[in-house]
């Protein structure tokens, strides 16, 4: 009995000592955390997550945002380097522009962690936390495919493409996936792309801007939709673009309830969601940015106490120069059926706020 509550006793101040080594660890240590802009939702609960869950270890942040300014992003990143940051978080604006800094912390010894994008044709980078970003596609193509009854051969419908920003590497991948489950409906004929837009040099829209997707939006209709035919399904890859898409249509006299199309989104903003429930928005990916910032983290702990972080996949993320290992958070599709359950069910909205 002795022997064994002296091991009891062992075990517990091994753990003790394990805790306060971490926080002794993380104390006075500096983490920059460089985020691309605060216009949308997602990347101020981003930032905010991460923040707060680094300081609870002891760290010390810096977070900046740079307004989807490349060289200001750049300028933000040189001035952690130089100012004693001892590892970077980086959700970068545009992923193939931060070669140089990148290189810049690796000589310094500065580990750095990819954030939600990947950068790309980098050496210096030694995490990448994000979403399954094939994923996010095949949610929103087969979201659509079930809505509109495509297995059972309904249709023809009239769709529009709008995909997110050519220098971010999720913006391909998040295209790749719904074209994956919707190009053979376009090939049979069930989906129609009036403006013929389908390819990603036509549809993609820089810095993710929602005003770029509401011209889009307002020229496709002028174009393609003023002699009587009607839009069935914006197939839009972010809520900022469902948005503009919502104005556009409005503006051509479409309205919500009759003959307006289908929307999706990704990213279930507050305000996404309250048009999803008022019927002027259909469907949103939730992806929660708790989750995603643990996760990352735990990567910044593991670079600076030299331990290994949690990692679901070593294949998919090649950046021109490696695969970076990686660890993929899972996105859920929402519309008006479950987006109580999930959002207000999971804590990440009250019904308040939704207005329930
Ligand atoms: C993110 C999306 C977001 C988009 C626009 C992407 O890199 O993965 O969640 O909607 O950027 O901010």
């Amino acid at each position: 009995m002795k022997k064994l509550l002296t091991i009891a006793l062992i075990v517990c101040m091994a753990s003790i000592f394990a805790a306060n080594a971490e926080a002794a660890d993380a104390q006075g240590k500096k983490i920059g955390i460089a985020m691309p802009t605060q216009s949308s939702q997602r990347w101020i609960q981003d930032g905010a997550n991460v923040k707060s869950q680094l300081e609870a270890l002891g760290y010390a942040v810096d977070l900046q945002y740079a307004e989807d300014d490349v060289q200001a992003q750049v300028s933000q990143l040189e001035n952690m380097i130089t100012s004693g940051a001892q590892c970077l978080v980086v959700a970068a604006i545009d992923s193939n522009a931060l070669v140089n800094v990148l290189a810049q912390a690796k000589r310094n010894n500065i580990p750095v962690i990819a954030y939600d994008r990947l950068l790309m044709d980098t050496d210096a980078v030694s995490y990448y936390a994000t979403f399954d970003n094939r994923g996010v596609g095949i949610e929103i193509g087969t979201w659509v495919e079930e809505k509109m009854k495509l297995k059972e051969g309904a249709g023809p419908f009239n769709i529009e493409f709008f995909a997110g920003s050519p220098d971010d590497n999720n913006a391909h991948l998040f295209n790749a996936g719904v074209f994956e489950v919707l190009q053979p409906y376009i090939d049979k004929g069930q989906l129609v792309c009036q403006s013929g837009q389908t390819d990603f040099t036509q549809t993609a829209i820089l810095r993710w801007s929602q005003e770029a997707a509401q011209q889009r939006m307002e020229n496709l209709l002028s174009g393609y939709y003023s002699s009587g035919k009607n839009l069935d399904i914006a197939l839009s890859m972010f809520d900022g673009f469902s948005y503009g898409i919502a104005a556009a249509l409005e503006g051509a006299g479409y309205k919500v309830g009759t003959k307006w199309p289908v929307i999706t989104g990704q990213d279930a903003e507050l305000m996404a969601c309250k048009n999803i429930l008022s019927g002027r928005q259909s469907q949103s990916i939730y992806k929660d940015t708790r989750v995603l910032a643990q996760k990352c983290v735990l990567m910044v702990n593991a670079v600076l106490t030299g331990s290994k972080p949690e990692i679901n996949d070593t294949t998919t993320y090649n950046n021109n120069v490696l695969v970076v290992p990686s660890y993929l958070c899972t996105p859920v599709s929402v519309d008006g059926g479950n987006l109580e359950e999930i959002l207000v069910g999971g804590g990440y909205y009250t019904k308040e706020e939704l207005g329930f």
